[in-house]
């Protein structure tokens, strides 16, 4: 198996990127090996999964390409979720200090020491921080498909379209092979002018890479302080049937 990586991207905060990385991650490992990396200093994919944080993205990023290719010290970095098929390589605030060293590797650094990973799992996916950097550009060279989440607000297409802006700057300029596979809009509410508007304002710009909304929901935030994926807090909400048709079509993709 060649695994597919996914990952996560928006320069903003706040839009569901997490959220979408371990509800996704968390589907996929039902019929699938998968891996998911944070490399947000933030964190909190381990939260959201009821584990501790970790400096396992920390040591990812700063080995050398040749010592990656030890995929035993990456099988150290790794941590068992306590969900079948579902490892993390969870990150904490040292993921930081990473990204002056990362300044100092190639563009495609974060594809090359996961490369000897790339048969042991069926997806590989990667969680990142608001921000556009080395890092970022690092996380999204190494992706065969790039995620977008967009909350529905106002200035969220701003924020969209930079960081499909770097994509493209990516592909032009360093020869990135991957692609966008999707806008996620994330807080929707049908009941509110804006977010109806913006979900307008995404479409004409994105057209059909734009995918079908998450609503705003409090079962999403809920879940969060348990420790648990939607699938696990309410498997038979709304939210958990969204998050399942967004992650079938990832998976199809
Ligand atoms: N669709 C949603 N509806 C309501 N709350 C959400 C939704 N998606 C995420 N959240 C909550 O919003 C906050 C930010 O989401 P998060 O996934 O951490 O965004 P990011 O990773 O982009 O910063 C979290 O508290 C999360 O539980
Ligand atoms: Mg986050």
């Amino acid at each position: 198996m060649t695994a597919k990586v996914i990952t996560i991207s928006n320069q903003k905060g706040g839009v569901g990127k997490t959220t979408t990385a371990v509800s996704l991650a968390h589907y996929l490992a039902r019929k699938n090996k998968v891996l998911l990396i944070d490399l947000d200093p933030q964190g909190q994919c381990a939260t959201n999964l009821g584990i501790k944080q970790e400096q396992g993205a920390f040591y990812l990023l700063v080995i050398s390409q040749v010592s990656a290719r030890d995929i035993d010290f990456i099988h150290t970095l790794t941590r068992e979720t306590g969900r079948e098929n579902l490892q993390i390589i969870p990150g904490d605030q040292m993921t930081g200090s990473a990204q002056t060293t990362i300044m100092d590797k190639p563009v495609n650094h974060v594809r090359e020491i996961l490369k000897p990973f790339q048969n042991q799992v069926d997806f590989i996916i990667f969680d990142t921080s608001p921000s556009l950097g080395g890092l970022q550009e690092r996380a999204i060279w190494a992706a065969d498909a790039v995620i977008v989440p967009c909350a529905t607000e106002f200035a969220s297409l701003e924020s969209a379209a930079k960081t499909v802006k770097t994509m493209q700057g990516l592909r032009l300029e360093k020869a990135w092979k991957g692609g966008l596979l999707g806008i996620l809009p994330t807080f929707f509410d049908d009941k509110t002018r804006e977010s109806r508007n913006s979900m307008k304002d995404l479409k004409e710009q994105f057209g059909e890479k734009v995918m079908q909304p998450i609503h705003a929901a409090t079962v999403l935030r809920e879940c969060w302080s348990t420790g648990q994926t939607i699938f696990e807090y309410a498997p038979d909400s709304r939210s958990a049937q969204e998050y399942e048709l967004f992650a079938q079509q990832v998976k199809n993709y």
